[in-house]
């Protein structure tokens, strides 16, 4: 069984304090077998991505950024370049989410172009795609889908996911609490394998996660799915022990497989 993909998107939250007692926490919980069977990222605000590195530098849990500029210097006022995410030990790098489409107007021409930078420097983009509530009432969740992994396919060619990973976020399931239903979702990730692997049969093992309104009591019913390899979590994240139980819920069925 692969490992689990699982990551704290804290969005725009946290601080010195929080950090600490945060990365304290998971240091004294997570065990050796966690990190075997899981991939445990956290993805903080920028401001804070070299002080999270620091504190988890001797451990295996990594740092994802939530964002990146699509430029590399100069003159951009305000912005962080996938060079000094590199610079610092980054990891892995959100890029599409609905946050940054609805509230920064990133259109998918924007999000090729930090998905394309992300992949050239060598950095792993982990690309959100999903609908809206209207698209799924119209039935238009593939569509909507085909089209977001469209923009990138007929700019980046048939191999522009390999070593890449998706987070399929449907928009009305993101810090709602209400989170989708586990089957469907396995659906919808079966169909982004498949779409993908019919461009590239090379990105067979590409990881598709599921974020929206996950939590500790809702895992368990995703985590049986065999397409859901992880999970992208908001508003649960924050609680660290909440956080931590999701893990291990992880961990164990992990073991259960065995
Ligand atoms: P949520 O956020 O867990 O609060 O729904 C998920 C996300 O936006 O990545």
């Amino acid at each position: 069984m692969r490992k689990k993909l699982i990551i704290a998107n804290w969005k725009l939250n946290s601080n010195k304090k929080f950090i600490s007692n945060y990365v304290k926490f998971l240091k004294f919980h997570i065990n050796s077998f966690d990190s075997q069977k899981n991939i445990i990222a956290i993805a903080p605000p920028d401001v804070y991505l070299e002080r999270v590195y620091k504190k988890i530098k001797n451990t295996n849990i990594l740092v994802a950024s939530q964002n990146v500029d699509i430029n590399l210097e100069g003159a951009f006022t305000g912005e962080t370049s996938i060079l000094m995410l590199k610079d610092i030990g980054i990891k892995y790098v959100i890029v599409g989410h609905s946050e940054r489409r609805l509230f920064h107007n990133e259109i998918d021409s924007i999000i090729l172009k930090k998905f394309h930078l992300i992949k050239r420097s060598n950095l792993i983009p982990i690309l959100c795609i999903g609908e809206t509530k209207d698209d799924k009432k119209n039935t238009q969740t593939k569509n909507i889908i085909e089209k977001q992994l469209n923009s990138i396919f007929q700019k980046l060619g048939k191999s522009a996911f390999r070593n890449t990973v998706i987070a399929y976020e449907p928009i009305w399931a993101i810090g709602t609490g209400v989170s989708a239903d586990p089957k469907e979702v396995q659906t919808i990730h079966q169909f982004i394998k498949s779409y993908i692997y019919e461009h590239d049969p090379e990105s067979k093992n590409i990881i598709i996660q599921y974020g929206g309104s996950i939590n500790s009591l809702n895992v368990k019913e995703f985590i049986k799915q065999p397409d859901i390899d992880g999970f992208l979590i908001g508003s649960a994240s924050l609680k660290v022990e909440e956080f931590l139980k999701i893990i291990k819920i992880a961990s164990s069925f992990y073991s259960k497989q065995q």
